[in-house]
C-alpha cells in the first residue's frame, strides 16, 4: 500500500463524508435479521467499527456494546463522540487479522464493507477465526461485503467533495486484472497549506469461497442475503449480508409467513433506496 488508509485528516471528516449513509437503515435490518432468527444478544462487538456510528445505535437502544477498529485516529474520534455525549463505550484498537480479546460476546458483526479492506482470503479466513474465538458457543455473526460485481462496476474517475473546512478529491480506480477497487483521497484541510493523500483498497470474493472459509474456521450454519432484503444473496448481486452461526441449533428461523412478511417490506424499501 502507498499511504496508510485513515489517517488523521479523512477521520477527521469521514463522519461529514459520510453523512448520507443510512446507518438506522442498516441498524434496522440488522435488527430484522435478529427477529427472523429470533435472536437477543446482549453483549456484541462490532468490527471495523470505525468512528462509532453503529456502535452509538445499538448503546442508544440499551445493548453492551463494544468497538475494534485497525486506526487510532478513526477510534479518537469515535471516544471524542463518546465523551462528548456521556456514553462509555470501550473501543479496542487492534488488526482484524490478528485480534485476541479477553471477553466473549453474543453477537459480533461488521458493516460498511470494512471486511473487503482484507486483501487476502487466507487473512480473511484468519479474521473468521478471531471472531470464532471471541463468540460465546451460540454465539453468531452478521456482516457485509461488496461483490466482485459490485467493485468491478464503479466507474473510475475524480470526484470532489466539499464541506465545511475542507476540500477532498476522490478518484476511484478500477484494476481489474486484481479486482480491486482502489481509491486515492488528496484530502486539503482549511487554515493548512498543505494536503494529504490517503490510498484505499477493497477486494472481493466469491459467495462460495467466503462460506467456505467460514465453514473452515468452525461456523456450523451459514444464510447468505442480497443486502437489504430477504432473498437469497448471489454473486450477481452488489452486496451481501452474512450470517454466520457457531452452532447450527442456533439459527431458529421464524416461519414462511414471517419470511414472506419481511421479504415484501424489504423488497419494497431495497427498490426505495435505488431510486
Ligand atoms: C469504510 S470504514 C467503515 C467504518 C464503520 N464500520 C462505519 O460503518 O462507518 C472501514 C473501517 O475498517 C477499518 N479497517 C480496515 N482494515 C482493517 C483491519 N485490517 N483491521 C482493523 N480495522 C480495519 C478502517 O480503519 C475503517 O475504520
Amino acid at each position: 500500500m502507498e499511504q496508510k488508509a485513515y489517517t488523521d485528516s479523512f477521520a477527521s471528516i469521514y463522519d461529514d463524508v459520510m453523512g448520507a449513509v443510512p446507518y438506522q437503515l442498516w441498524f434496522n435490518y440488522l435488527h430484522e435479521l435478529m427477529d427472523y432468527y429470533q435472536l437477543k444478544p446482549v453483549k456484541i462487538l462490532e468490527l471495523a467499527c470505525g468512528t462509532g456510528n453503529m456502535s452509538f445505535l445499538f448503546q442508544k437502544k440499551g445493548y453492551q456494546i463494544e468497538g475494534i477498529d485497525g486506526s487510532e485516529e478513526m477510534l479518537k474520534i469515535a471516544r471524542k463522540k463518546a465523551k462528548t455525549s456521556g456514553i462509555k463505550i470501550k473501543f479496542h484498537f487492534s488488526d482484524l487479522r490478528r485480534f485476541e480479546l479477553a471477553a466473549q460476546y453474543d453477537f459480533i458483526f461488521s458493516l460498511f464493507d470494512s471486511l473487503n479492506y482484507i486483501l487476502q482470503l487466507d487473512e480473511l479466513k484468519q479474521v473468521f477465526k478471531n471472531v470464532y474465538n471471541v463468540l460465546v458457543p451460540d454465539g453468531f455473526f452478521i456482516f457485509d461485503m461488496n461483490t466482485v460485481k459490485r467493485l468491478m462496476s464503479i466507474t473510475p474517475g475524480t470526484s470532489m467533495l466539499n464541506g465545511e473546512n475542507y476540500t477532498c478529491f476522490w478518484e476511484d480506480i478500477i484494476n481489474k486484472e486484481e479486482e480491486r477497487w482502489q481509491v486515492r483521497l488528496k484530502i486539503y484541510l482549511d487554515n493548512e497549506n498543505d494536503y494529504y493523500e490517503e490510498f484505499h483498497e477493497e477486494t472481493a470474493y466469491p459467495r462460495k469461497d467466503i462460506i467456505n472459509a467460514l465453514r473452515q474456521v468452525g461456523f456450523q450454519h451459514i444464510d447468505c442475503f442480497n443486502a437489504y432484503t430477504f432473498e437469497q444473496g448471489s454473486d450477481h448481486d452488489n452486496r451481501l449480508y452474512y450470517i454466520a452461526f457457531k452452532k447450527a441449533t442456533s439459527a431458529r428461523k421464524k416461519g414462511r409467513v414471517v419470511k414472506t412478511l419481511k421479504k415484501i417490506k424489504w423488497r419494497f424499501l431495497h427498490l426505495f433506496m435505488s431510486c
